[in-house]
């Protein structure tokens, strides 16, 4: 059986969608729940099969974890071993945070290398710098990682060369384990990891500086469980927000004010949406036809999120006039480009540049490659004429709570339908 969406595009979209929790925040504040022993509990905590992966992990460390609706309790008290299993290693890029704590705590731990979505080269030099720099010692054989600090971590000066989000959460995590003050220079400034320092002081921690240049880790201080609420999903409200630019007509979102979606609003208004912001919630109205937007680069934040590119090639493959879109953050993040291309999107790449020369888009049968991209393509087919099918499913089930049920309420015609494969 594979599952699909059919999606029956062309009509303007009307209503109101909640926005759920940050995957991007859950996914490193269940990892810090490790770093103390007892009973956390986490509101906003998205039903995202790679949230499932981490509470898989969580258990498989001998945690005892149960999920009420959005609201997941960790108990860590029967905590055991340092190892993740490599099945779960491989499902998310994400499970590669589970190692600073388990270092911070145990000063051992043990993995094979991350999976996640195939978006080209995706190393962990810096998270291993960092844990190296911290005094930990790693090796790799045989495909596993081990890292072990016999004496324990020991806090310092951190430079990290490119502001990578997952090796500042590893650095933040692994810091509050070793003792003395942990410097983190050029550290990512991502929204999540403002988040991440919430929760850690939420149990006890001393950080300070997320969202700045330099963020300070006094580490070795007592913590104590916590409860914390995951803040709203960034890229799912950008999501939202092209899809009724994709499709037109008017759409509002509940549970975010738009705040760090700046970039992605601009491109938006310049495509020719207008946007409305209030406290807790965020409009959108499409003015007449789609424009081209001009031209968007990716960049580490506060500059135009990586996530949310995709998103906006759906919207410049059906807007008239011309639209560049400049990734600089992963190198193959526009495989989605073939499936927009298959609903007569007309597109060129130049290196790391797309080119769009806007169109309008028919129905297609295609297939999502990872996550955002799967999204984007349901955007587009959402705005394009007649019946698509979206296959690759479990790409977009990683990052999104139902997102079919999100666009219906949002007025879409899209449903989740399942195709019998033949023999079975
Ligand atoms: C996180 C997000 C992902 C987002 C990305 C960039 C999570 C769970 N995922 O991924 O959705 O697309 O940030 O905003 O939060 N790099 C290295 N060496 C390293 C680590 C990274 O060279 O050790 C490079 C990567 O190849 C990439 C760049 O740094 O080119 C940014 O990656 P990074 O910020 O680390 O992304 P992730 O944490 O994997």
């Amino acid at each position: 059986m594979m599952e699909y969406f059919a999606v029956e595009g062309g009509w303007p979209l009307e209503g109101q969608v909640p926005v759920h929790g940050a995957k991007n925040s859950a996914l490193p504040i269940l990892a810090a729940t490790l770093l103390a022993d007892g009973e956390s509990i986490i509101h906003n905590c998205p039903s995202l099969t790679d949230c499932a992966a981490a509470l898989e992990i969580l258990s498989c460390l001998g945690c005892r974890v149960r999920r009420e609706g959005e609201t997941v309790v960790v108990n860590t008290a029967c905590r055991r071993g340092h190892t993740i299993p490599d099945d779960l290693m491989g499902r998310m890029r994400a499970s590669v945070l589970f190692l600073g704590p388990l270092l911070a705590r145990d000063g051992a731990a043990t993995a094979c290398w991350p999976g996640g979505c195939a978006l080209g080269a995706r190393p962990i030099d810096l998270h291993i710098q960092a844990f190296q720099a911290l005094g930990a010692q790693g090796r790799s054989w045989n495909g596993q990682l081990f890292f072990h600090a016999p004496t324990g971590l020991s806090g310092c000066r951190i430079v990290l060369p490119i502001p990578s989000v997952g090796a500042t959460e590893n650095a933040m995590l692994a810091a509050c384990g070793a003792q003395g003050l942990t410097i983190l220079d050029n550290p990512a400034r991502e929204p999540e990891i403002v988040d991440l320092q919430n929760f850690l002081r939420c149990l006890g921690a001393r950080v300070e500086g997320a969202g700045t240049g330099r963020i300070a880790i006094q580490g070795g201080c007592p913590l104590h469980p916590g409860e914390y609420r995951v803040m709203a999903d960034r890229i799912v409200s950008a999501t939202y927000l092209c899809a009724v630019a994709c499709a037109g007509g008017e759409g509002e979102l509940l549970g975010t004010d738009g705040a760090h979606l700046g970039p992605v609003l601009a491109a938006l208004t310049a495509a020719g949406c207008e946007i409305g912001r209030a406290p807790d919630r965020l409009q959108i109205r499409r003015i007449g036809a789609l424009r081209g937007f001009g031209a968007l680069r990716t960049g580490p934040y506060p500059a135009f999120p990586t996530d949310a590119q995709p998103l906006l090639g759906a919207v410049a493959a059906g807007a008239w006039g011309q639209s560049r879109i400049t990734e600089t953050i992963f190198d193959r993040r526009f495989r989605y480009l073939e499936g927009l291309t298959a609903m007569g999107a007309a597109v060129q790449t130049e290196g790391d540049t797309a080119c769009f020369s806007g169109r309008t888009l028919h129905g297609a049968q295609v297939e999502a490659t990872d996550l955002r991209g799967g999204a984007a393509l349901t955007l587009a087919a959402l705005g394009a004429r007649g019946e698509s099918r979206i296959y690759g499913l479990p790409h977009i089930d990683r990052g999104y709570q139902g997102l079919e049920g999100s666009l219906a309420a949002l007025g879409g015609r899209i449903r989740r339908e399942t195709r019998q494969e033949a023999g079975c």
